[in-house]
């Protein structure tokens, strides 16, 4: 049963482990160790509802049930029939099986996921004469199969749909960035949620919003409607409720500077939209305006962060050498004082900023190779190609 003592693995994206593993030892996570593109930890059921509500830069929470040396398909079978899945979920719950494989001697995650739920079917046939239904779109219960080499792990996921899923985000434009992935960079960028925040290229205002529930320590996910754990017979809805009431509870009512700008004025009015679901609207400013043409008297906050994502591909159809040259000219002339993050999928772009970079870290932006680049902006700063 899911006792104090429950194995949490918490899945997120490349290059985001260590700002996780900070964000779980911020949450109370015992035992914490980063591992490839996840952070594992020890917690009991309500730690698996914080990290639900709260952490920024996770994109699922799973906790184990069974951990085994598996020898073929025929044992995996057995062995997965051997949980008593009928006190995790009611047979009227659907199900769906998430199987990752890496492994010579299983054929592919597929018949991984066939061979597992057959298992769980039948088990509930055998002891119930009904079986759960398969939805792989919605499902109330979500069970992960992971095979590395000989080891599996069965897991429930906690979250159900991925976190980056937040709820306050209906309007998407030209390349969004993953809510957790912007959250994530955040957290990169050792954004404390303090001082004044610039995004010039705004878009859907994805870095203004995580920022701002940052910096009001509202949790994350506080707009999420459905979690998988709600679906758990062992789900306890007056711990959870009281999680959420104390998480509530300590919010930060005051806020530094946010402020957003974009050339497009109808992805302007989407980021309005986002930023009104997430109830930002009073904090964090956007207006349109073309960072190229930025005006002399327009006032910067002192000690301003920019954090900007520019168009990278010629699906945005951008003249990139034009663009980030543009770039470069606006930071060195406007933004004196201020430290410029630039995050990007354009190596080309990068070489026409044309200011010398301070620290530059690799990431991907879904399958994209892409970097994070720090720019620290100071009286006279010299562009390196003049
Ligand atoms: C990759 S998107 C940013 C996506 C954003 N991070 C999000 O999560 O939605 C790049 C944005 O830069 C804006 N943009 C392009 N050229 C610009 C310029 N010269 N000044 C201001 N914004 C510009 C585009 O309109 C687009 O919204």
């Amino acid at each position: 049963m899911l006792d104090q003592n429950l194995n949490i693995l918490i899945k997120t994206l490349p290059g985001l482990e260590k700002v996780l593993a900070r964000e779980l030892r911020q949450l109370g996570g015992r035992e914490i160790k980063e591992i490839r593109r996840a952070v594992v930890c020890k917690g009991d059921l309500g730690f698996v509802y914080k990290c639900n509500l709260w952490l920024r830069s996770a994109l699922r929470v799973l906790v184990e049930l069974e951990r085994f040396q598996l020898r073929d398909e025929n044992h995996l079978y057995k062995m997965i029939r051997n949980i008593e899945w009928e006190k995790y979920f009611d047979v009227s719950k659907t199900i769906a099986i998430d199987a990752t494989v890496f492994s010579d001697r299983f054929r592919n995650s597929l018949f991984v996921a066939q061979k597992s739920k057959d298992a769980i079917v039948d088990r509930f046939r055998d002891l119930e004469d009904k079986r759960p239904s398969v939805d792989l779109k919605s499902p109330d219960i979500r069970i992960n199969v992971h095979i590395q080499k000989h080891h599996c792990t069965v897991s429930l996921d906690s979250s159900g749909e991925s976190l980056h899923k937040r709820g306050y985000r209906v309007e998407v434009d030209k390349a969004p960035l993953s809510e957790v992935l912007a959250a994530g960079i955040l957290g990169l960028i050792d954004y404390q949620g303090k001082g004044p925040l610039i995004d010039p290229m705004c878009g859907s205002g994805t870095f203004l919003t995580e920022a701002a529930l940052y910096a009001s320590n509202v949790p994350v996910n506080v707009f999420r409607k459905k979690f998988s754990f709600q679906n758990w017979k062992e789900h306890d809805s007056e711990l959870f409720q009281t999680i959420f009431d104390a998480a509530l509870a300590k919010e930060n009512q005051v806020l530094p500077p946010l402020l957003g700008f974009d050339i497009d004025p109808r992805i302007l009015a989407k980021a309005r939209r986002n930023i009104k679901n997430a109830l930002m609207e009073e904090v964090i400013k956007v207006q349109k305006r073309n960072f190229l043409e930025w005006p002399e008297d327009a006032e910067i906050p002192a000690g301003a962060t920019l954090i900007m994502n520019p168009p990278y591909d010629l699906k945005i159809e951008a003249d990139i050498p034009e663009l980030y040259e543009g770039i470069g000219n606006t930071l060195k002339q406007h933004f004196s004082g201020c430290t410029a993050w630039v995050f990007t999928a354009s190596a080309e772009g990068l070489k026409y900023i044309g200011l010398k970079a301070t620290k530059k870290i690799a990431l991907k932006n879904a399958k994209l190779d892409s970097w994070l680049v720090r720019y620290d902006l100071y009286e006279g700063s010299k562009k390196n190609r003049d």
